[in-house]
């Protein structure tokens, strides 16, 4: 690597280890390690992720600017925020760290959690792209998790930080994170290298499925992994359930409560519908039609034909009438 991406490493490296010791050693972190205890994480778990403790004050400049690091280096490395005067200042201000790694565990970005409820503060303050950190070339915990999802041939898929952590905790190692933003084509090929099946465990709101839906999609049009949903009930997400729960209410979640595409796009295409309104009706019955005229399986279609034939009384003869064309059009 080129001598600039040398020393921005090195930054990183420096500027994990201080917000980690700070969190860890110093009365100045203990309410932000209140808090992570509180969410249940442990010291080896903090350690395991490098989380750290940001003071702001301009605490990280300072520490710098004492050791003599060039100006234009702090400048380019994005840990700091430029006033129109030119000076830096701190990006991150009291909140708990995230350390961003690279496929190699390098750190290259982190994101700040807010500690309060207080919601006129942004939960989350994130480092924007830097010469380390190309957001959607990365995932978070692929470092980590790469070889367990060799070994398994299974990745699982979550939306935060704390959904990966928390799941680690409990023995699942081998979950990565979108961190919030879509899924990337590229993200999605790098998976592809590693596994064989993908189960997409995002939260369970509607901003969760609505990615969820995106993001299979994606993972169908873009890769040879076979892909499941896995549905976190009670409308939380994975770290809520688990701590709701306890690991072994989790890993079945993973393991078994899943929707094949099919399963969860005729969910999907369900939701948030009118069905005393007719038209609503006939539109969801076309639609869903669709979808299951993609199925290769003759038997299988016939399953959920007669299923939606169930749901809204219509004779098993319409829907057959009704699919044919659709499976005529199948190359
Ligand atoms: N995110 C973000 N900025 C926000 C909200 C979310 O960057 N204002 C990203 C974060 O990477 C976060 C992910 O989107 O981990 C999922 O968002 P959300 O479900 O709201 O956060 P959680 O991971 O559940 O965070 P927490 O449990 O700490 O509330
Ligand atoms: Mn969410
Ligand atoms: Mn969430
Ligand atoms: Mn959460
Ligand atoms: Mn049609």
């Amino acid at each position: 690597v080129d001598e600039r991406t040398q020393a921005l490493r090195e930054l990183y490296q420096d500027a994990t280890k201080l917000y980690h010791h700070l969190l860890v050693n110093t009365q100045a972190g203990e309410t932000a390690l209140n808090y992570l205890h509180e969410r249940g994480l442990d010291d080896a778990t903090i350690d395991a992720f490098m989380l750290g403790y940001a003071p702001g004050n301009d605490f990280l400049l300072d520490y710098f600017q004492n050791k003599k690091v060039d100006y234009q280096l702090l400048r380019t490395s994005e840990l700091f925020v430029v006033w129109d005067d030119g000076t830096l200042h701190d990006r991150f201000s009291d909140r708990v760290l995230f350390t961003i790694r690279d496929q190699y565990g390098h750190p290259i970005a982190f994101s700040g959690r807010r500690l309060s409820a207080d919601d006129t503060q942004p939960k989350y303050v994130n480092s924007p792209e830097s010469l380390l950190f190309d957001k959607s070339n990365e995932l978070f915990n692929l470092d980590l998790a790469r070889d367990s999802i060799k070994k398994s041939h299974d990745v699982i898929l979550f939306e935060g930080f704390m959904d990966v952590i928390a799941a680690f905790q409990a023995g699942v190692k081998n979950s990565v994170a979108s961190m919030g933003t879509s899924l990337t084509i590229d993200q999605v090929r790098q998976l592809n290298r590693l596994a064989e099946n993908i189960t997409i465990a995002y939260d369970s709101d509607a901003a969760g499925q609505n990615a969820t839906k995106r993001a299979l999609d994606l993972i169908q049009q873009n890769s040879q992994m076979t892909p499941v949903v896995a549905h976190i009930p009670d409308n939380q997400d994975p770290d809520e359930y688990l701590r709701s729960h306890d690991a072994a209410a989790l890993n079945d979640v993973l393991a078994h409560h899943h929707e094949n595409p099919i399963a969860f796009n005729l969910r999907f295409l369900r939701q948030d519908r009118d069905f005393s309104n007719q038209n609503e009706v006939f539109d969801y019955i076309d639609q869903a039609l669709h979808l299951i005229a993609s199925v290769d399986e003759a038997v299988v279609r016939e399953n959920y034909l007669r299923q939606l034939s169930d749901d809204f009384n219509i004779s098993f003869d319409a829907l057959t009438d009704q699919i044919r064309p659709m499976l005529m059009q199948r190359q």
